[in-house]
């Protein structure tokens, strides 16, 4: 049997961000920052500190950005080190040391179900997280943290869920079947984007997986579905009917910094919990607000 340990993780950023156009036309939606870290690192930092030691990123043309992200910049350290910025270099640096880096050219954007199928020949048979790209989940707990424990705990393929407003639910992968207790179910069909009177409940799955290795083979036979993309979600039902699938409903704020608003709201929160830009904050919030401009 594969060890049940979660030490891989999927990161596919191979999209093209058409949501957030113009800014995307040039640079990775993934490197636009929350206030001043990019998306990316914020995602994988989760992924280490959920205790994974292998992030596989499934990236594509014009996203070397990303790459250089996660490595040394020795002429900008040794650059701010001569200059006895020392506490910058380290920034810098301790980027570069986040964890073990392998990319994977998703050569056309066939869908996220086609982005994770990439990473097969990285992952081999053991589980492994997926995190979205442009899903922020700010907890305590680092989501991926809470579904390895699931995974570890009861040996099953598990997706992190949240409750969203039944008129919502055309925008989610919306799961179905038995609860087990009020956080968790056994499901037994998942829905990609189902209208609010066709959605089999209003638990939505934002980004975050722990997946068995089966999935490679449930993503193989998948056929292009809505778009004409290869959709996870219809591989993971394939995976319900052949292994237990649970959902689990996370603690913590889903942010879609994909989403206009959703990067605005995220971009307001962890600008206000930073001490030396708060008080800042809340004068522009105010100031724009009272109509001053
Ligand atoms: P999204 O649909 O949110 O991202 O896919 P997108 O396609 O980049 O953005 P829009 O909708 O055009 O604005 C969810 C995640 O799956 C990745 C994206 O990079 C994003 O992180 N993805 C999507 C791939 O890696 N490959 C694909 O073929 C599609």
């Amino acid at each position: 049997m594969p060890s049940t340990k979660i030490r891989k993780a999927v990161i596919p950023a191979a999209g093209l961000g058409t949501r957030f156009l113009p800014a995307t036309k040039a640079i990775p939606k993934e490197m636009i920052p929350i206030v001043d870290v990019p998306m990316i690192q914020h995602i994988v930092e989760e992924a280490v500190r959920a205790g994974i030691e292998d992030v596989v990123l499934i990236t594509a043309r014009h996203k070397e950005s990303i790459e250089n992200h996660f490595d040394y910049n020795y002429e900008l350290e040794d650059s701010l080190e001569k200059k006895q910025k020392n506490d910058l270099a380290e920034v810098s640096k301790k980027i570069g040391k986040m964890c073990n880096l392998i990319s994977v050219r998703q050569k056309n954007p066939m869908g996220l179900g086609h982005a994770v199928l990439c990473a097969a020949p990285v992952i081999g048979n053991e589980p492994f997280a997926v995190l979205l790209g442009d899903d922020l989940i700010d907890s305590k707990v680092p989501c991926t943290r809470q579904l390895a424990e699931i995974y570890e705990k009861e040996g099953a393929s598990v997706v992190g869920v949240m409750e969203v407003p039944q008129a919502e639910t055309s925008k989610y992968g919306i799961v179905g079947g038995n609860m087990l207790n009020p956080k968790l179910m056994h499901v037994d069909r998942l829905v990609e984007k189902p209208s609010p009177d066709q959605a089999p409940s209003r638990w939505a799955i934002p980004g975050r997986y722990v997946l068995s290795p089966k999935i490679f083979d449930c993503l193989r036979e998948t056929k292009p579905g809505k778009g004409g993309e290869i959709q996870l979600t219809d591989a993971l039902q394939l995976l319900a009917q052949r292994e237990k699938l649970l959902a689990y409903a996370f603690e913590g704020t889903r942010y879609d910094t994909g989403d206009r608003l959703g990067f605005i709201d995220a971009t307001l929160a962890f600008a206000l919990r930073r001490p030396e830009l708060a008080s800042g904050v809340r004068d522009i919030m105010k100031k724009h607000l009272n109509g001053v401009v």
